[in-house]
């Protein structure tokens, strides 16, 4: 880490790359798919060496998808006994946002974990329903979602686009934030907010009187620390992960969204792995999804604690009828986005959830 790095808390994973001089990071996208070019492929390639698994993300390694994606490399290397083995690529080293599912399809990478909000540019808007404000009450209203008749149904859906949906891991409920307090939904008139490529994101935003701005995640620091955008919108491992709090002086515990991910695969690598790999693999996943889902609770806990500690941003809990000012103003949200969406499939969501727009 050099010494006039701002983002001192990225030593806490093995997220180095804001450190590495700018040439080197020009060169490491080019350079990882050189190397993978030399590596033996699932199904194929040379006899001699292991069966290597692509996994590439976006977000640091300390984080609930950053440490479920090592985990998953140690299992399988563990399960395996070496005969397979997980090649992890964070922080969008490999492939960012808008290019990873499309190298997935193309069969350049294998194995990804997007946050369901993305899935919408596939043309699966179904997906950005997880995307609806205040849909999800607790943890336990998410499960019987992702692991219920609903979430099977969404992950059968990627079949069509040559994609096999694996597992749901959580990151966590997201905070707003920006550098001027946001304590009432007027508060946001105007900022330029940052968001993912989700339709029902965007619309939660102007009902706000926000202008959203979509971003990859890997260039969402330095926008809002060179001020190309105002605030945005994070579970609390992200905004500390990425050192957003270095650079936005206030964030509202509003716990207004949820962000998770789908760990897909790409469907020919899937079919071609040997049968004893692909069920390691898939016990790999089944732990991790565990691993992950616990480090959401515990990371939005601990991270909050961090932020606190590193006093650059003013952490505002909203009272009880502060949030209800938030839910009762992105609720209108909901019913512009149903066909979007579909009517029955958020049917099945509000029966599963228990959320009754009606009662808010
Ligand atoms: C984002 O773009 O904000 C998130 O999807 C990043 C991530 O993968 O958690």
């Amino acid at each position: 880490m050099g010494a006039t790095d701002p983002r001192p808390w990225r030593a806490r994973g093995a997220s180095s790359r804001a450190s590495m001089p700018r040439l080197a990071r020009a060169l490491l996208p080019g350079l990882a798919l050189a190397l993978l070019g030399l590596a033996a492929i699932p199904g194929g390639g040379r006899a001699a060496g292991p069966i290597v698994i692509r996994f590439s993300h976006v977000v640091a390694v300390d984080t609930p998808k950053g440490q479920a994606a090592e985990y998953v490399r140690r299992r399988v290397a563990e399960l395996t006994g070496g005969r397979a083995r997980v090649d992890v690529f964070p922080n969008g080293t490999f492939y960012k946002d808008q290019e990873e599912i499309q190298a997935l399809q193309l069969g350049k990478v294998d194995l990804l974990a997007p946050s369901l909000s993305k899935f919408g540019q596939l043309g699966l808007r179904e997906f950005e329903a997880f995307d609806l404000p205040f849909l999800f009450e607790d943890e336990a209203a998410l499960r019987r979602v992702t692991d219920g008749p609903v979430g099977r149904d969404l992950l059968r859906r990627l079949d069509r686009k040559g994609i096999v949906g694996l597992a749901f891991w959580d990151s966590g409920f997201k905070s707003f934030s920006a550098n001027r307090p946001l304590r009432r939904p007027e508060d946001f008139q105007g900022l330029r907010m940052r968001i993912q490529a989700s339709g029902v994101i965007d619309a939660q935003m102007r009902a706000l009187g926000a202008q959203p701005q979509v971003l990859p995640f890997p260039s969402v620091f330095q926008a809002l620390q060179a001020g190309v955008v105002d605030g945005t919108e994070n579970p609390i491992s992200n905004f500390y992960t990425q050192g957003m709090h270095s650079v936005q002086r206030h964030l509202t515990l509003t716990r207004h969204g949820y962000l998770g991910y789908a760990v897909i695969a790409n469907r020919r690598f899937w079919d071609g792995l040997p049968s004893d790999v692909r069920a390691a693999l898939e016990q790999a996943l089944t732990e991790a999804t565990a691993l992950a889902n616990r480090l959401a609770r515990e990371r939005s806990e601990a991270d909050l604690e961090a932020v606190r500690r590193a006093r650059t941003t003013e952490v505002f809990l909203p009272s009880r009828e502060e949030r209800l000012r938030f839910v009762r103003a992105l609720l209108p949200v909901h019913q512009a986005m149903a066909d979007r969406i579909g009517r029955d499939l958020l049917r099945d969501i509000y029966a599963a959830t228990g959320f009754d727009p009606s009662a808010q």
